[in-house]
């Protein structure tokens, strides 16, 4: 059976434990960690910047999977490759010049990925296929942790997949993912799992990653 890696969204973690919560996904089981950027922008949610990145960053040895949900972004991707990242993923649908912020994030030494949002059509990354080195399937609108994973996504990982025609491009769904839609998006071809509510929200982390990505 196909085996999906799970990064946890810290979005959902206890902020003021933050240390001990992201200690204890990566003893749980996590492959990843995802963090998510809001500007009051390009969505309705502010959250946190590179300092917070920095400040967890000696605290866990996870891969940082930072999701940028700002515009501009070009000014602040040397802050969070700095701060620690290793994945830096954009949205299709800012206006700032995506080929640049690419381009950057390469020049860094860091991944590049780019996030569509559940209502833009696929074959709008087609242009990026060959400079990308992830694609993140937003399951939900970008903006908030715990809403409901929209099924249109599962249609969409196999239209990527297709597009993508064996490319080394690492296929994340992002929101709303728990136990009822996971096998289904590692059975469309999904790679990494994001789950934020659906782990910080139990008792058991380690269980909890089991159940969504498989025992
Ligand atoms: C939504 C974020 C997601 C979110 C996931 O804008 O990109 O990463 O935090 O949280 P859940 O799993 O609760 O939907
Ligand atoms: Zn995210």
């Amino acid at each position: 059976m196909q085996k999906a890696k799970i990064a946890p969204s810290i979005l959902s973690a206890d902020f003021s434990n933050l240390e001990s919560e992201v200690r204890a996904v990566e003893k749980a089981g996590a492959n990843m960690l995802h963090i998510d950027v809001m500007d009051g922008h390009f969505v309705d949610n502010i959250t946190f910047g590179p300092s917070l990145v920095r400040s967890i960053r000696s605290k866990t040895t996870l891969p940082f999977d930072v999701h940028l949900m700002i515009d501009p972004v070009q000014m602040y991707i040397k802050d969070f490759a700095e701060a620690g990242a290793d994945i830096i993923s954009i949205h299709l649908e800012i206006k700032d010049d995506l080929f640049k912020a690419i381009e950057l994030i390469h020049s860094l030494g860091k991944k590049a990925g780019i996030a569509v949002n559940p209502d833009t059509e696929t074959n709008k990354i087609l242009p990026f296929i060959d400079i990308i080195d992830q694609i993140i399937i937003m399951s939900v609108y970008p903006g908030f942790a715990g809403q409901s994973f929209i099924e249109g996504t599962i249609s969409k990982v196999k239209e990527i997949k297709d597009l993508i025609r064996g490319r080394e491009i690492d296929i994340e769904v992002d929101g709303g993912v728990s136990p009822l839609c996971s096998q289904d998006c590692i059975d469309a071809g999904c790679d990494i799992l994001v789950a934020g509510s659906s782990i910080f929200n139990t008792d058991s982390y380690e269980l909890s990653i089991k159940e969504i990505i498989g025992f």
